[in-house]
């Protein structure tokens, strides 16, 4: 059976399928896409999008890039998959080898997880376990902070912050972690650090490790913190004997102006969870990247064994596309490209605090975030948006974009224009 039309096709999904954080009797409406290229979003009824979100951070090149493509098409023909439990293929290793290259000299050995989520719920295993393995058989919980954001799965979500992470709907189900204030950095070059501290210091004996996204919160609320409070977050992990994870799974491969948001603070993660741009938006894939002083804390028992294969581990499709992404970028000028965004978005988007509805605008990178004073209306917004021709998809009191690098000048004007636009009517 095929559908006749697109609004055959239309009807069958707003019936049929979920889609993100929305409802199935009552679903936000969808925008039927045709095709997508560079930063263009064509839908359905002909109508040309320039895209402000890159898919959820992740298509850092735009879309139907042709050497992302070709390497898709290219490892077609060999395999598309294989499993990973017993066998190996070039694709994963040339990763690894790409990803610890990339990273902190410490960070030496990679786990190939299939979505960002699964990504964390082996960082945390693998933090859990270090300490397990060592005898220390209580360290099983997490520290993480407010307005944090690191996942849908369950573990994951133990970690999102409790209120706009929805907590109250799995009560009894999720694990019971510890929760610091979000961090804030003072004029004084100060911050809010002690209230972790204290936490630590009073429960350090059950705490497997910390988890934060550096530099920026994302999903959680897009709040921008300082270096100063990672470096002294290090600190502090390294004097409470816990491990630090952290989760660059969107702030990763470029997007707040360093390759990774912690070189910022200078510092190492235990572990550090990637995803979204790794395979230039086009496929899912994760890694988690660990130091061998974790690695063989994990072996200290004698067993040594991760408790952890998914059965598209290291997909080889995915795993080329990232090396071609990898490589894409690195061989672009991104670090000037993500610095005149940012210059631009700071221009354009900081005028937008002349409207009451506004709250706060902040930028950094490629990211460039307008907050509201109240929860916006989703739907309408996201009509007047598409009717300006860019998508842009706001969330809670956020109207944010973070678009692909490859975006002209004139291409950024037009989103940061339709974002004025719809903030003025
Ligand atoms: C910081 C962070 N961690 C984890 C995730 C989860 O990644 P995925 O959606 O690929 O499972 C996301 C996704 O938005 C994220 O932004």
């Amino acid at each position: 059976m095929s559908f006749q039309n697109t609004s055959a096709w239309l009807n069958y999904d707003t019936e049929h399928l979920w889609h993100p954080y929305t409802s199935m009797t009552d679903p936000l409406p969808c925008y039927p896409v045709e095709s997508a290229r560079g930063v263009t979003i064509k839908l359905a009824d002909g109508r040309e999008l320039i895209d402000g979100m890159s898919s959820w951070w992740a298509a850092i090149h735009g879309y139907n890039h042709p050497q992302l493509n070709a390497a898709i098409e290219q490892q077609l023909h060999s395999m598309s998959h294989i499993m990973f439990g017993g066998l190996t293929h070039k694709p994963a290793v040339t990763l690894a080898k790409k990803l610890i290259d990339i990273t902190a000299e410490p960070l030496q050995h990679v786990f190939l997880a299939d979505s960002g989520s699964v990504s964390v719920e082996v960082a945390i295993k693998m933090a859990i376990q270090y300490w397990y393995a060592q005898g220390y058989k209580n360290k099983q919980k997490l520290l993480t902070v407010r307005s944090g954001y690191h996942g849908d799965t369950l573990d994951c979500m133990s970690v999102c912050d409790p209120v706009n992470g929805m907590h109250s709907h799995f009560q009894s189900v999720l694990p019971k972690q510890f929760f610091a204030p979000q961090p804030e950095c003072f004029a004084d070059g100060s911050t809010n650090i002690d209230a972790l501290e204290q936490l630590l210091e009073q429960h350090q004996s059950e705490i497997a490790a910390v988890i934060i996204e550096p530099i920026v919160q994302g999903a959680g609320g897009m709040r921008i913190y300082c270096a100063h409070y990672l470096q002294q977050l290090r600190l502090i992990c390294d004097k409470y004997d816990v491990l630090l994870i952290l989760d660059e799974i969107a702030t990763g491969f470029g997007r707040t102006g360093t390759l990774f948001a912690y070189e910022q603070a200078n510092i190492v993660p235990d572990i550090l969870c990637v995803g979204k741009a790794l395979t230039g938006g086009t496929m899912t894939l994760a890694a988690a990247i660990t130091t061998k002083k974790v690695v063989q804390g994990i072996s200290a028992d004698g067993a040594g064994i991760l408790m952890h294969g998914p059965t598209f581990m290291a997909n080889p499709l995915a795993c080329q596309v990232a090396n071609a992404s990898i490589d894409l970028l690195l061989a672009s000028p991104w670090q000037e490209i993500v610095k005149q965004i940012e210059k631009q978005l700071k221009t354009e988007l900081s005028a937008c605090v002349q409207y009451p509805v506004v709250k706060e605008v902040r930028v950094i990178g490629a990211i460039g975030v307008v907050e509201l004073h109240k929860a916006i209306d989703i739907k309408t917004m996201q009509a007047d948006l598409v009717a300006q021709g860019v998508w842009i998809r706001p969330f809670n009191k956020l109207l944010y974009i973070m678009p692909p690098y490859i975006i002209t000048e004139s291409e950024l004007h037009k989103l940061t224009s339709a974002i004025h636009h719809v903030l003025k009517s």
